[in-house]
């Protein structure tokens, strides 16, 4: 089915300047970008979307890595778009990464892993909600 899925290039791939290649491997998937912005998150804006991490061990540091540096925020739309973003990403830690996958090429550590994605169709529209207005999102 035609899904939405929200997806977090994270400040190290940001920093890395890798922006454009990871869009270019969810554009040769199949998935649209269908909202888009760069961002600053403040600590609460972080500490809110990851809510359900509140009581993790890693939390804090979770929090305080994503707020230090701009974020890329973008809805990506598409034939199973959570999955298919989820696969592209690989696994959370990048140690355990498939080859060839963004986690594999981009991320440095289980923290400053390049990129975050919905891991679910209910998570994907919440997540969505949090950070974009319904008429910011363009049906592509
Ligand atoms: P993300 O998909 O953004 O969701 C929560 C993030 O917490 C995750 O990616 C990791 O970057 C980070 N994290 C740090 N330690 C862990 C852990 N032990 N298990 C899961 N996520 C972790």
């Amino acid at each position: 089915a035609l899904e939405r899925t929200l997806s977090i290039i994270k400040p190290d791939a940001v920093a890395k300047n890798v922006i454009g290649e990871i869009y270019t491997r969810f554009e040769k998937a199949g998935l649209k970008v269908a909202a888009s912005k760069m961002k600053q998150l403040s600590k609460q804006e972080a500490e809110g979307f990851y809510a359900v991490h509140r009581e993790r061990p890693f939390f804090s540091a979770l929090v305080e890595f994503m707020i230090s540096g701009p974020v890329m925020i973008q809805v990506l739309e598409g034939e199973g778009a959570v999955l298919k973003n989820r696969d592209l990403m690989g696994a959370t830690n990048p140690k355990d990464a498939a080859p060839g996958t963004i986690r594999a090429d981009f991320a440095d550590s289980i923290d400053a892993n390049a990129v975050h994605g919905s891991d679910s169709l209910e998570n994907a529209a919440i997540e969505v909600a949090y950070f974009f207005p319904a008429t910011d999102v363009f049906a592509r």
